[in-house]
Formats: C-alpha cells, structure tokens, sequence
C-alpha cells in the first residue's frame, strides 16, 4: 500500500508543487493549509507522513508536531526549516521529528527523504507482521489433523475458497476447529504477508465493537482521547476473522453490511469514508436461519457472508480421526510437559473413540492435556481419563471399515513409539503394551506389510 502523506504549508504553490512531485513519486499526498487544518485531517485519517512547514497562521509547525505526537503517535513528520534556523530543527528534533529538510525546498532532497523514512516504516511493519506471525503460529499451529473422508473433502474446500476474494462463512458446534479453518484459508490466500487480524463479536460490548471494527476519532465519544483505526483497515490487505458473528448486535451487523456492499468503512464521528480491502472470514456456532427467524440476525448479511459455507463436522461424526488427533496431543503435550509417555493404550483408545465429544477437539484436546498430567504408568490407561469417559460404550475396531483402518494406523504408530522408548528391546515392549512377544512380532509384520502395501 503507498505511503499516505500529508503537506501542510500555508504557500498554496509549495504545497500543490510538493504534492505532485510525491503522487509521481507513487505517494499518496494530499494538503492542508496550515497546522490548524493539518491536526483536524489527522483526526480522520492516520498519516504515515506529515512533512510540516514551520511559520503558518493558527497553529505553526511545532505545535502541529506535538499534536501529531499525542493524537497519532505513528505519523513521521518532517519538519522544513530555513536556511540557518537550526535551532528549530533542533527544537523538531527533540520534540520527535523524524527528520527535517532546509528551505528552499530540493524536491529530489525530500523524495530521498521520504523514501528512506518509508523504508523504515517497512521494516517496521514487515517485523511486528513477522513476529505476530511467529507467535500466531506458536500458538496455532495450523497444521489440521484428520484423514478422514470429511476431513479431505474439507481440505479440498479450503483449497478452492482460499485463493478468491469471496467472503467465507465457517459453521460448526464448539471445539470443532473453526479459528483453526480460518487461519488455514487466510495461509493458504496469497494473502498471508498481511496480518489475520481476529475479533471475537461475543465478548465485546456493542458500543466498543463498533469502534474496534470501524475505528473512531478523538472526541467522538467520552473517553476516545485518540483517533482509532478500525480492524477493518488494520487488517490491510489481509484477513479479518468475525469469530462468533451470530452474536453480533443488530445495529452493528447493518453497518457491517454496509461496509462490506461499498468496501469502505465510516470512523464513529467521522464523515470521512476510508476504502478496506481486508478478506471477511466469519465463524459461528449457531444457526443463522433460527437467529433470522427470531429477528436477531439480519437476513441480507447472511447472504453476503455466505458466500462459500464451510460446515465442520462434529468430531463424533468422524471419529476416525480421534486416533491421529489422540496421537498428535499426546505428542504435544509430551514435549510441553516434558514428561515421556508411551502413549494411549488400546483400551482407553476405544473409550477415547466411543465418547461423544460434546465439545469437540477442544474437549478431547484437553482430556488428553489433564491425562498427561495425571498418569502415573509408562502410559495412558482407561483409568487416567474422566469418568464419564470411562463410562461410555467403548468403539469396536469392527463398527466401520474407515474406523479399523484408524486402529490399525494407530497400533502401528503406537508400537513403534513404545519401542523406541525400550530401546529396541522387544521383550520389554510386549511387556509394556500388555500382549506376548509373539502377537508383537505379528503386528510388527503386518503394520510393515501395510507400510508396504
Ligand atoms: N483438525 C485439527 N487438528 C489439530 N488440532 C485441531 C484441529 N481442529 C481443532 N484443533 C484444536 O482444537 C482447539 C479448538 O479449535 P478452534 O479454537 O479452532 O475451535 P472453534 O471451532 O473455533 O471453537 P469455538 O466455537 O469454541 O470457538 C484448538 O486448540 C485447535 O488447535
Ligand atoms: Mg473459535
């Protein structure tokens, strides 16, 4: 995006000359006639540059710059001084001047300028981008666990929405994987230089949801003693996740139409229109049609959100995957723990796969997280999960062909961990997984014939 530069000089010829040369430049630049009008279209649009001439009517350019300094602490301003009144400069300086320049003006002088300072703010950006990504990640891996058929078809979905410009709606009950979804889109759009910015509708009051979403001026409201930039534009030309939209108020949801139909958003207090071109990912885990049909949920903004519908199955729908998934926690919290353990033996594995899973991923995430911490073999037993687990219908290997090839994936990956944790000392391994070395010798065949096969 080009820099966005504000020229304040009360010399209309100056300001329109500086101007041009910066819009050929590739710059973003508009004008303001003194400090007075400078400080007031601050307040409406955040400048990343504000090059300041000093001796103005109403508000000269050091009083401009300390303003500048409390309502938009990242506008860099440059301040223009005459030749031999460097005390000024020196005063800009110190006051938080980013650099000055010397009158007269030498366009190719404040270009250069100009251009190292946007330098700076690239790298500036590019860094917290990088960091945040490195945290998202730490925090989110991405990475989505499950083969099973629902799982691939929903792969291949991600992979065909990420790419365009379209709205996503992403469905599905609690735990089930929908931040984890929208994040994958927003990797997989071209657009992941830019930030995926989240926003939870549920947990924020209306009033400052509003002003989170679309930003707001200083003195729109008590307490706004500095302009915001909305999510909507901070999000940049990245992704904007609305995690939760069935919650969103009325009110707001109409102006979010409206921001989507004109791509532009509205400051709370401003008059000004400032354009967006953030991606909208949303999630939720009601049913929109009941919400429309209780009047609680605007109709033409499902139509615009969905777009594309992704629905994510509940885990008990694909239980096929609790092997991997049981799998990829284990080895998860093993390392965040840092507590060996040779996994889940077969018999919790069934309670695991028999359960019912109300909240999801999530719910069994955290049931194997409180099993690490509490057992106390080489390995988790049916007696380290929560009662009610242990209550349920154990799954039979037999009930699906998808669910027995799990087993089966799983066993084998299982044997293989406990071996390594013996060393290689089969005798010891069988005696660990509770079965004779013979039926250990078997399994080591036929899970390497069906590595083979
Ligand atoms: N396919 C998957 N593979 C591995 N981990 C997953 C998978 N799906 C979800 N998770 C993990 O499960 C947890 C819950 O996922 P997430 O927060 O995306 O769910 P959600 O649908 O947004 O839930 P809620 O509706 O409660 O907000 C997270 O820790 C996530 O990393
Ligand atoms: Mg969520």
């Amino acid at each position: 995006m080009p820099l966005r530069i504000l020229v304040v000089d009360d010399e209309e010829t100056v300001r329109e000359e500086l101007i041009d040369a910066l819009t050929d430049d590739g710059y973003e630049a508009t004008g303001a006639a003194d400090g007075q009008y400078a400080a007031e279209a601050a307040l409406e649009q955040s400048f990343d540059v504000c090059i300041t001439d000093i001796n103005m009517p109403r508000m000269n350019g050091l009083d401009l710059l300390r303003r500048l300094g409390e309502s938009s602490p990242e506008t860099m301003t440059i301040i223009v001084t005459a030749q031999g009144d460097m005390r000024s400069a020196i005063e800009a300086l110190r006051s938080g001047a980013a650099d000055y320049v010397l009158k007269p003006l030498l366009f190719e002088d404040i270009l250069a300028k100009v251009a190292r300072l946007s330098e700076q703010r690239r790298l500036v950006v590019e860094n917290r981008n990088l960091r945040q990504a490195v945290q998202d990640r730490r925090r989110h891996p991405s990475r989505m666990i499950g083969e099973s058929s629902s799982m691939d078809a929903l792969h291949e979905l991600i992979g065909k929405v990420a790419p365009t410009r379209s709205n996503v709606l992403i469905l599905g009950e609690s735990g089930t994987g929908k931040e984890l979804i929208a994040r994958a889109i927003h990797e997989a759009s071209g657009r992941s230089g830019s930030p995926l910015v989240p926003i939870n509708c549920a947990a924020i009051p209306e009033t400052l949801l509003e002003s989170e979403l679309f930003g707001h001026v200083k003195g729109a409201f008590t307490g706004a003693d500095a302009n915001k930039e909305g999510l909507l534009k901070t999000a940049g030309d990245g992704t904007i996740f609305l995690d939760e939209l069935g919650d969103m108020p009325l009110p707001v949801q109409a102006k979010l139409l409206r921001a989507i139909e004109n791509k532009e958003i509205q400051p709370v207090g401003s008059v000004r229109r400032i354009p967006i071109h953030a991606r909208i990912v949303a999630a939720t885990n009601m049913s929109l049609p009941e919400k429309i049909a209780e009047g609680k949920f605007r109709e033409d903004l499902y139509y615009r959100m969905a777009v594309v519908e992704i629905k994510v199955p509940a885990l008990r729908d694909r239980r096929e995957d609790i092997p991997a998934l049981v799998n990829h926690f284990v080895e998860k919290y093993r390392v965040e723990i840092g507590r060996p353990c040779a996994g889940v033996s077969s018999d919790a594995l069934r309670l695991l796969m028999g359960y019912e899973w109300r909240g999801n991923i999530r719910e069994l995430e955290n049931t194997i997280e409180r099993a690490m911490i509490l057992f106390e073999g080489s390995m988790i037993e049916t007696s380290d999960l929560p009662e009610v687990v242990q209550g349920t219908r154990p799954a039979e290997a037999c009930d699906s062909l998808e669910l027995s090839h799990a087993v089966h994936r799983f066993e084998a990956q299982h044997i293989d961990r406990v071996l390594t944790a013996c060393n290689g000392d089969k005798r010891e391994a069988a005696r660990v997984l509770g079965i004779s070395l013979s039926s250990l010798y078997r399994k080591i065949d036929s899970s390497a014939g069906a590595a083979k096969g």
